[in-house]
């Protein structure tokens, strides 16, 4: 089961993908949960602690690793040659942190690999190691996308099962879903769903189903705005730590059960 989790800036990605891993865990599931965003925050959704946190660097931005990989040779020759096809089956063993749930975290960092063609070494690794991840291993992952659509791509998302869309009841968070629609073509996942967050009244309900509907985008739940949610960032702990019965962590255990559902059933 591989799912990538997008969306507008701050709807909720980090939240919905890492709830969703630990839930996927706890029913048995090996999981493997992958940080795509620079601003790198799924491991306080995880329930790891801040100290943890501290240590971490994104593969990305591991220079050793990046120059052991992909062999570039001498100091800032970045223009030079290096290997197109790094060595990344063992990124998960070595570089994934423990999680509660049966999940652990690989922070994969990102690059602009969406954009004007980037060629550089981390783009290169990270392009590998998605496209490892994606065909070249059973591994079970959860991956949180940073914000917006520039780095969906067939380089990210080919082969993938399903891509959520995180959307808010608002004009923007909603347009992303169009401009996914438009894309497409070139995303070639399994599934594009999407999911409303941080809903409160029957008006936004209605906006998102509308607009879902508009795009043939198939809803998968709506979470409500949640308190114990917004309380739990505040303390820094995971929301399914502060509050797993919350109305919030409950309707994404909905949301979890019927991503299943669709993933071993495309045509129900
Ligand atoms: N259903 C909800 N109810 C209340 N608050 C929520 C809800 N979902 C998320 N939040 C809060 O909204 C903020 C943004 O959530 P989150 O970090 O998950 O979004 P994101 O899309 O990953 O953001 P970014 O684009 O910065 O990575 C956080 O403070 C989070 O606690
Ligand atoms: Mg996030």
């Amino acid at each position: 089961m591989k799912i990538a989790v997008a969306g507008k800036g701050g709807v909720g990605k980090t939240t919905v993908a890492g709830t969703l891993a630990r839930l996927l865990g706890r029913d048995g599931l090996k999981i493997l949960a992958v940080d795509a965003d620079p601003s790198y925050s799924l491991w306080s959704a995880l329930g790891l602690s801040a100290d943890v946190a501290h240590q971490i660097v994104p593969l990305t931005e591991n220079e050793t690793l990046v120059k052991e990989r992909l062999k570039i040779e001498g100091a800032g020759s970045y223009s030079g040659f290096f290997k197109l096809n790094p060595r990344v089956d063992d990124l998960a063993a070595k570089f994934a942190i423990p999680a509660p749930d049966n999940v652990s975290l690989l922070v994969a960092g990102t690059v602009d690999i969406g954009g004007s063609g980037c060629m550089c070494p981390s783009a290169t690794l990270l392009k590998a190691l998605m496209r490892h991840l994606i065909l070249g291993t059973d591994e079970a992952f959860v991956m949180d996308m940073d914000a917006g659509v520039e780095n969906l791509g067939r380089g990210t998302t080919k082969g993938m099962d399903a891509l959520l869309v995180v959307t808010e009841p608002g004009r923007r968070a909603l347009d992303i879903l169009g401009k996914i629609k438009k894309l497409a073509a070139d995303i070639d996942v399994g599934q594009v769903f999407a999911v409303g967050n941080k809903v409160a009244t029957s008006e936004d309900e209605e906006m998102i189903r509308e607009r879902a509907e508009t795009e043939e985008i198939p809803l998968l739940g709506m979470v409500p705005l949640d308190e114990s949610i917004k309380e739990s960032d505040r303390r820094g702990v995971a929301p399914l730590d502060l509050n797993p019965h919350s109305p919030g962590m409950k309707a994404i255990g909905e949301i979890k059960q019927r991503l299943l559902e669709r993933i071993s059933n495309p045509s129900a």
